[in-house]
C-alpha cells in the first residue's frame, strides 16, 4: 500500500475572513453571529496569508489539502458575471499547493450560499440546484486542468437541518418542511454538478462529503433502538440510499408524510449518479433513549464540544458504506477534536488530548482497511484553528494555533506528532510494500502478498 493520501481539511469561510474583498458578494453566514457574537469578517485571513499556511502544510508533510470554494467570491449574485478576482484566488492557491506537491482536494459548497439567492428561497428552492450546477460549471472550468479530486457538498445534512430546520446555522429557519425540501435540492444539486465537473474537468475525479455519526440507542428497551433508526434515517440513510441507491428510505418518508420534499421523476437518478469517490466525515455518534432525547454514555469522555470520545464509529461507518451501501472508495474527509488549547509558559500548546483522539481515529481508519475496506485517505480537520460556526472561535479544531488577536500561527503539539506519523507510514509503506501486515494503512486495497 503506497498511495495513502494524508491530508487536513478546511473550508473558506472558516478561514479566507476578507468579507468584501476583491468584489466578494455577500454570503449566509456574513450575517449570522456565533454564540458569543463573533464573525467570520477576518477568520484566519487565509484569503491574504495563504501562502505561509501553504508552507506549514509542506512542512507537515501533507500529500494533499481539503479546501472549499466560496460561490460569493466567484459569482457574487450566485449567477451571471464572474468576478474574476475571486476565482483568480483559487487560481493562486492550487499553484501554490501543486508548486509545494501538495494535491487540491476542491470542494464545491461548504455553507456558504451567496446571500441574494437566499434572498429568493434558499436550498428549499429547485432553482438553487439549478444555479449551483452552473456554478459548478464555472470553476471546474477554470481548475479542471489541474484539480483532479473534486466534491460537490460539504455534509448537506448540517446544511438543510441546521440552517433551515433546527435554526442553529444560517440562515436560522425553523421548518421541518424546509429542511426536507433543502437535502432534496442539495442533493439534486449535486448529481447536476457531477456532471457539469466531468464535462468541464475531464480527469475529474468526483465525490461528495457527508456527516456520518452513528446513531445507538442507549439502552436494550426496543423504543430506544426505534428512536436510534428514526436518527440514523434522518441523518445518515437519507443521505446514503439516495447517493448509493437512488431512494430515499421507506420509514423516513412515512414518519415525515406531512413534510415530504417535492421529489419529481429522474431526480433521484440524477442523485446516485455514479461516483468515483465517497468522502464521510465523523466526529463522534449518538446515543438515543426510549423518550428519543439524546443522552449521554456514562462516564463518556467528551471533547470540548461536548461530543463523545467514540472513534470506533469511525470503523463503523467506513464498515457499514462499504459492506452494506458498496460505496466507491472511501475518504476520511474530515476527522478531529476541539479540546481546551493553552499556551504555557514555554509558548507553546501540549495538546495531548488531540493525540491522543487522532491516534485512536487512525488505528479506527487502519482497522477497517485491514477489515478489507477501500479507504484511500484521511484528512485532518484541520490545519488551523478557525471560525466554528456557531461557537465561533471559542473552539479550538487545529494542529494550529492562531492567536486571533496577531494571527500568529504557533504550530501544537499535534502538529509535530501528525508531521512524524506520515513521515514514519510512508517509511514503512516503502519498506513493506506488498505485503499485508496489521497496522498497515490500506491493507486492503488489494496489497495483500
Ligand atoms: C464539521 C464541519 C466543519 C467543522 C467541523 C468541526 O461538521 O464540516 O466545517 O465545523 O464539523
Amino acid at each position: 500500500m503506497t498511495d495513502f493520501t494524508w491530508g487536513v481539511a478546511a473550508s473558506a469561510f472558516q478561514t479566507e475572513g476578507a468579507i468584501g474583498v476583491d468584489g466578494r458578494g455577500e454570503s449566509i453566514w456574513d450575517h449570522f453571529r456565533s454564540r458569543a457574537g463573533d464573525t467570520g469578517q477576518v477568520a484566519c485571513d487565509f484569503y491574504h496569508r495563504y501562502r505561509g499556511d501553504v508552507r506549514l502544510m509542506q512542512e507537515l508533510g501533507i500529500d494533499a489539502f481539503r479546501f472549499s470554494v466560496a460561490w460569493p467570491r466567484v459569482l457574487p449574485d450566485g449567477r451571471g458575471p464572474i468576478n474574476a478576482c475571486g476565482l483568480d484566488f483559487y487560481d493562486r492557491l492550487v499553484d501554490d499547493l501543486l508548486a509545494h506537491d501538495i494535491e487540491p482536494f476542491v470542494n464545491l459548497f461548504h455553507w456558504d450560499l451567496p446571500q441574494r439567492l437566499q434572498d429568493e428561497g434558499g436550498w428549499p428552492e429547485r432553482a438553487t440546484a439549478e444555479l449551483f450546477a452552473e456554478y459548478a460549471a464555472v470553476v471546474a472550468a477554470r481548475l479542471g486542468d489541474r484539480v483532479r479530486h473534486w466534491s460537490t457538498h460539504n455534509e448537506p445534512y448540517c446544511a438543510a437541518w441546521l440552517g433551515y430546520g433546527l435554526g442553529e446555522h444560517a440562515p436560522g429557519g425553523t421548518s421541518p418542511a424546509d429542511a426536507f425540501a433543502a437535502a432534496h435540492h442539495l442533493l439534486l444539486s449535486h448529481g447536476l454538478a457531477v456532471s457539469e465537473v466531468r464535462r468541464h474537468a475531464r480527469a475529474a475525479e468526483v465525490g461528495i462529503i457527508v456527516d456520518s455519526w452513528p446513531a445507538h440507542p442507549a439502552s436494550d428497551d426496543p423504543a430506544a433502538a426505534a428512536a436510534a433508526w428514526a436518527a440514523d434515517g434522518l441523518r445518515n440513510r437519507w443521505f446514503f440510499d439516495a447517493l448509493l441507491r437512488g431512494t430515499y428510505p421507506e420509514d423516513v418518508l412515512e414518519r415525515h408524510a406531512a413534510e415530504a420534499p417535492p421529489v419529481r421523476d429522474g431526480d433521484l437518478a440524477t442523485i446516485a449518479t455514479p461516483l468515483d469517490w465517497f468522502g464521510i466525515n465523523n466526529y463522534s455518534r449518538t446515543l438515543h433513549d426510549a423518550e428519543g432525547r439524546i443522552v449521554r454514555a456514562p462516564y463518556a469522555p467528551l471533547t470540548a464540544m461536548g461530543w463523545e470520545i467514540y472513534p470506533a464509529g469511525l470503523r463503523e461507518v467506513l464498515c457499514r458504506l462499504a459492506w452494506e451501501y458498496d460505496a466507491p472508495p472511501l475518504y476520511v474527509t474530515e476527522f478531529g477534536a476541539a479540546f481546551d488549547d493553552v499556551r504555557v509558559h514555554d509558548g507553546r500548546i501540549h495538546d495531548v488530548e488531540r493525540i491522543a483522539f487522532l491516534d485512536a481515529s487512525i488505528e479506527a481508519i487502519e482497522a477497517a482497511a485491514v477489515a478489507g475496506v477501500d479507504v484511500r485517505g484521511a484528512f485532518v480537520w484541520s490545519l488551523l484553528d478557525n471560525f466554528e460556526w456557531y461557537e465561533g472561535y471559542a473552539k479550538r479544531f487545529g494542529l494550529v494555533y492562531v492567536d486571533y488577536p496577531t494571527l500568529a500561527r504557533v504550530p501544537k503539539s499535534s502538529f509535530h506528532w501528525y508531521r512524524d506519523l506520515i513521515a514514519e507510514r510512508k517509511r514503512r509503506e516503502s519498506g513493506w510494500q506488498g505485503k499485508w501486515y496489521v497496522g498497515s494503512v490500506g491493507a486492503g486495497k488489494g496489497a495483500r502478498s
